[in-house]
């Protein structure tokens, strides 16, 4: 038994892994159940009783010895497996979940009034941010002298010359180009953003967004316009919503009306968002100007239209009542994952 005792020592002492696998058949042949040393063991019950005590000692020694060299072989082999690149991670185990992103608020909403109006009929039409004078405000019928086109309201890119360039006011300049390019009968919603030389506060931003929609045809009248805010009000707030308009001023528009709708929030009694009166501003809108048909090739004795013109951040503020524009653009995390599962259409 000395020798087979010695003989294991030395070749313990000797022994390499250079895998896990290694590492385990190693333990096999010398701890497994018909292991080398557990056959020692086995041995030591059958020998001589004077004898137990030396060998005793001698076997404990070696069981101890051999767990502990089995345990380097398999650090070892681990350490090897990481230097030579190759995988430790079980690559069939699934993958970890990482956080996704969520819709920004303002485009929830944006998406929701063009999918509302794609419903009705309606295309969507795109122009450019950076507008000339032309198509912001003179053919929609813009006196020269309008104070929209000064300094404090327009952020102009190019001054000085008879048609400036400049940073479009509202998404009313896609009418424009829509007529100049397109065959009546016209209907279109216009979504995009527009700058205003503004202070930014709780209720105004010198970004934001709009959704400008128009339908010219024969005998379209102000009930068709009425009819279609109606609906859009009822798809967008809900089915019990009222409506009511009450005349305004716009250059390319006559008549024209601001557009109310039922307060969703005390259904019409009166609450702080509505301030008291039952009713929220939504948008403006009105009958084409026969100027602004004019002015892009159409012929106002045989077509008639109308337009209207929404603000996406004020009926994102209507909807979830979040009452200061600036979280809008403030990019807070704590904010935008809010909007994680809102709906939509
Ligand atoms: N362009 C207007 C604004 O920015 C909104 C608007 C009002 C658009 C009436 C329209 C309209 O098409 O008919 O405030």
């Amino acid at each position: 038994m000395k020798e087979a005792i010695e003989r294991i020592m030395a070749e313990l002492a000797d022994l390499k892994a250079a895998t896990q696998k290694e590492a385990e058949e190693a333990r096999v042949r010398f701890l497994g159940k018909k292991g080398e040393v557990t056959a020692l063991m086995e041995q030591f019950r059958s020998i001589a009783p004077e004898l137990k005590r030396e060998y005793g000692q001698k076997l404990n020694e070696l069981k101890k010895y051999t767990q502990a060299k089995i345990e380097e072989l398999k650090a070892a082999a681990d350490a090897s497996a990481v230097a030579s690149g190759a995988p430790k991670e079980d690559l069939s185990m699934p993958g970890d979940a990482f956080p996704l992103g969520s819709r920004h608020p303002v485009s929830i909403v944006r998406q929701q009034i063009v999918d509302i109006f794609r419903k009705f009929g309606y295309d969507v039409a795109e122009g450019p941010e950076i507008e000339d004078d032309y198509h912001v405000f003179e053919a929609l019928n813009f006196p020269p002298n309008h104070p929209a086109r000064e300094m404090q309201d327009t952020f102009f890119v190019s001054t000085g010359h008879v048609n400036p360039l400049l940073l479009r006011t509202h998404t009313s300049s896609v009418q424009v180009r829509t007529m100049e390019t397109q065959d009546v009968p016209i209907r279109v919603v216009c979504p995009g953003r527009v700058f205003r030389n503004e202070a930014i506060s709780a209720r105004a931003h010198c970004i934001f967004h709009q959704v400008e929609g128009l339908y010219i045809d024969k005998d379209v009248t102000f009930a068709d316009l009425k009819q279609a805010i109606l609906l859009f009000a009822r798809e967008m707030f809900g089915p019990d919503t009222q409506i009511r308009m009450r005349p305004s001023y716009f250059p390319f528009t006559e008549p024209s009306a601001e557009v109310d709708v039922s307060c969703n929030i005390c259904k019409g009694k009166g609450c702080n968002i509505c301030k008291g009166t039952g009713w929220l501003e939504i948008m403006g809108c009105g009958m084409v100007d026969p100027n602004v048909l004019k002015a892009s090739g159409i012929d106002p004795s045989k077509y008639s239209g109308f337009a209207f013109g929404m603000g996406v951040e004020r009926i994102a503020m209507l909807k979830w009542q979040v009452n200061d524009l600036r979280h809008y653009f403030e990019n807070d995390m704590r904010f935008l994952s809010e909007f994680a599962t809102a709906t939509e259409v």
